[in-house]
């Protein structure tokens, strides 16, 4: 295997560019003493609820949880049809399986690779119950337009916002559209902890209160239980998710101006489709994603990367509908054409994007794939 020359993530560079306050939060937690729903889960959950501009935010275990909590937090499960773009990554349709719910997997806009409304429209019938668009490698959906079919057919809308953090529409923040907005913490998203975690935010006080007590073994009161779970914030995260919080935005700005040197020095390059942001969007650039316009490129393409020390990656490159043995028993729809989606998975690529990347190492990124012979 080649030498790494540019790695794909910088966990450590960013630990190390901020590491009086990580250390200084993770002391604190330490030395309060209190560490599963301690004050700085409490504190954290505030800052987090006041940066969305909501009510309320509520730490949980993990994306995943935060997704299938808020489906049950809602009353959906068995005979309830959720409808997701196949194209995301699998706990999406995974956590509407735990919730007991059917999976509706639909096709994505060709270009943005978010859901397409019009797939949405074309896959509703009387059991649908709500939409989970996925802000996919951090480009919003179209909330308006989803918006608007969730009204015209009476739909929870649940944003699953794993890898948009601080991403916002032209004419629309995330959260002010929905009923939830579900995110991960794991280390590797745009606000990422050193190890697992994730939240929701919500307007509505219901989807708080259940949650809170599903976290919780069902408890909201000391020695009193309901049907629960225990998937809760450790207080050690939320100091680290504190301490990173605040530097979201200039974190964000980073990654946007690698994302237009990557743009700039790949314009030309034939074979291959850059990312496509919509105007007037904030795109935040979890991933940097391009694609090859023959799928049988893509391999090639690949192997030429990671033989010249960059360290590129695929997401996703098999949609979830073509997982083996889809869908293990599960109920599941699937609302076709799904070309989109599955262009999309034979054709991806992911080049290394992290705030902390060097011009080097992103020309030496740019030099890689353009040196490329078909
Ligand atoms: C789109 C999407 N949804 C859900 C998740 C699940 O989050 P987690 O891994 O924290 O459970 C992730 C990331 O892992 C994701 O990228």
């Amino acid at each position: 295997m080649a030498e790494i020359k540019v790695p794909f993530y910088g966990h450590q560079r960013q630990y190390l560019s901020i590491k009086e306050e990580i250390d200084s939060k993770m002391q604190e937690v330490i030395m309060s003493g209190q560490y599963v729903q301690g004050p700085m889960l409490k504190q954290f959950e505030a800052e987090l609820a006041e940066y969305a501009g909501i009510e309320y935010a509520i730490g949980v275990g993990n994306g995943t949880d935060a997704l299938w909590l808020t489906f049950m937090a809602l009353g959906l499960g068995p005979g309830d049809e959720l409808i997701t773009n196949a194209n995301t990554f699998f706990a999406t349709a995974e956590a509407m399986w735990i919730a007991g719910c059917t999976a509706v997997l639909v096709d994505c806009d060709e270009n943005t690779r978010c859901i397409d409304p019009q797939a949405i429209r074309k896959a509703i019938t009387k059991r649908t119950k709500a939409i989970v668009p996925v802000h996919l490698y951090g480009q919003c959906a179209p909330m308006d337009e989803i918006r608007k079919i969730a009204d015209e057919f009476g739909l929870f809308v649940i944003e699953d916002n794993a890898q948009a953090i601080d991403a916002a529409g032209d004419t629309f923040k995330i959260g002010e559209l929905s009923d939830a907005v579900c995110t991960s913490f794991i280390i590797q998203k745009n606000l990422g902890t050193f190890g697992d975690s994730g939240a929701l935010w919500t307007k509505h006080k219901y989807i708080n209160d259940k949650v809170r007590k599903l976290r919780n073994h069902g408890s909201s009161q000391r020695d009193h239980h309901s049907y629960g779970f225990n998937s809760r914030l450790d207080d050690l995260h939320a100091g680290i998710l504190s301490a990173k919080l605040k530097h979201i935005t200039k974190w964000s700005d980073m990654r946007i101006a690698i994302a237009k040197k990557y743009d700039e020095g790949l314009k030309d390059v034939k074979g291959i489709v850059l990312p496509y942001a919509r105007p007037g969007y904030r795109h935040v650039y979890h991933l940097y994603e391009i694609e090859t316009v023959d799928a049988a490129d893509r391999d090639k393409l690949l192997k030429h990367l990671v033989d010249s020390g960059i360290d590129a990656k695929t997401h996703y490159s098999i949609a979830v509908h073509q997982q083996e043995g889809f869908p293990w028993g599960k109920d599941a729809r699937l609302v076709g054409p799904l070309t989109n989606a599955e262009k999309n998975a034979a054709s991806c690529i992911s080049l290394p994007m992290f705030p902390e990347m060097t011009d080097e190492e992103v020309q030496l990124t740019i030099d890689a794939v353009r040196a490329w012979k078909k």
